[in-house]
């Protein structure tokens, strides 16, 4: 059997791959369908497939996805973009007689009002559409999204944010890897709502930090606003910032938080612990 994972080489696709071979998938059994053949050279060299395969360029598709039995589509970050990419996308694999398609979606994608949520939506309606066996992940909040910029927090001991009390039931991004390879291999399609065991409020993560550093670092809510002035301050563009602004008081109305189980039900256990995770980023 033969199993592709486009963006392979981003963050959520090589913690695929790992968990596929963890799994006992052989690397000459998995296809690293990439944008850029140059940056998976480790990749090959652990006898992993390497293939372009790029959205934006259609042509580099039907070769990428020849002889692929079962294919997670990872989803772009040309956030405005994806909808026209992912379409190419699930052409191809249907055109290449792909027999299994699974999708990293959002959280609830069919009644999120986040604002990622609708390019989500769209692609999974053209994988429905397409005829295609399919397996919708749709993933909450990474947690590495707080613990990436601890330092900032630490720094200036404050964490900000506008999710005022909403709780997040983030996981970490290996979680969601792992519980993406279990469902490639198993093969069941389906709609899986996948999110921590332990939801927190940022409050409670700030404290988190605090207590394992020692430094005092508190949560601050800002109006969102505010909030987005302070993300375009630290670098980001106006309208991501304004993105993950609107966002957070999504959250604060509790839309990335869940209590299903699903994604530790898929790894058969308990999900990442949010404490291990922060250790885990101070470490580094
Ligand atoms: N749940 C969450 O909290 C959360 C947070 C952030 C993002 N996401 C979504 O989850 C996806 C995976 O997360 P991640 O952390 O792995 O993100 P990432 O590290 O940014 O990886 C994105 C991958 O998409 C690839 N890509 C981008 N444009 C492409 C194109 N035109 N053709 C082919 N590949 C393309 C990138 O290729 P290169 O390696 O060549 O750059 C990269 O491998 C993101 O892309 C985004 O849709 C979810």
């Amino acid at each position: 059997m033969t199993i592709a994972v486009t963006g392979a080489t981003g963050h959520l696709g090589r913690l695929v791959i790992d968990a596929l071979i963890a799994r006992g998938a052989a690397p000459g059994e998995i296809v690293a369908a990439v944008r850029d053949t140059a940056k998976a050279t480790d990749l090959a060299a652990r006898g992993v497939t390497v293939r372009e395969a790029d959205y934006d360029r259609p042509q580099t598709l039907a070769a990428a996805f020849a002889g692929v039995d079962r294919l997670l589509l990872i989803s772009g970050n040309a956030v405005g973009q994806r909808i026209a990419q992912h379409t190419a996308v699930i052409g191809a694999a249907k055109a290449a007689g792909v027999g299994f398609l699974a999708y990293t979606s959002i959280l609830r994608a069919d009644s999120s009002p986040i604002g990622l949520a609708p390019e989500h939506l769209a692609t999974e309606e053209a994988i429905k559409a397409s005829g295609i066996p399919f397996a919708l992940l749709r993933n909450g909040w990474y947690i590495e999204n707080y613990t990436g910029a601890l330092g900032a927090a630490l720094e200036h001991g404050v964490l900000l944010g506008s999710a005022g009390q909403g709780r997040i039931a983030a996981a970490t991004r290996a979680d969601f890897a792992e519980a993406a390879a279990a469902v490639l291999l198993s093969g069941e399609t389906g709609v899986y709502e996948l999110a921590g065991d332990q939801p927190f409020t940022m409050a409670e993560l700030a404290a988190e930090v605090a207590r394992q550093t020692g430094v005092p670092v508190e949560y601050r809510d800002l109006p969102a606003a505010d909030y987005q002035a302070a993300l375009v301050t630290a670098g980001l563009p106006e309208a991501f910032a304004g993105l993950l602004a609107d966002t957070d008081v999504k959250i604060r109305d509790g839309h990335l938080d869940d209590a299903g189980g699903t994604l530790s039900r898929l790894l058969g256990r308990p999900t990442t612990p949010p404490a291990e995770a922060v250790a885990a980023a101070l470490k580094n």
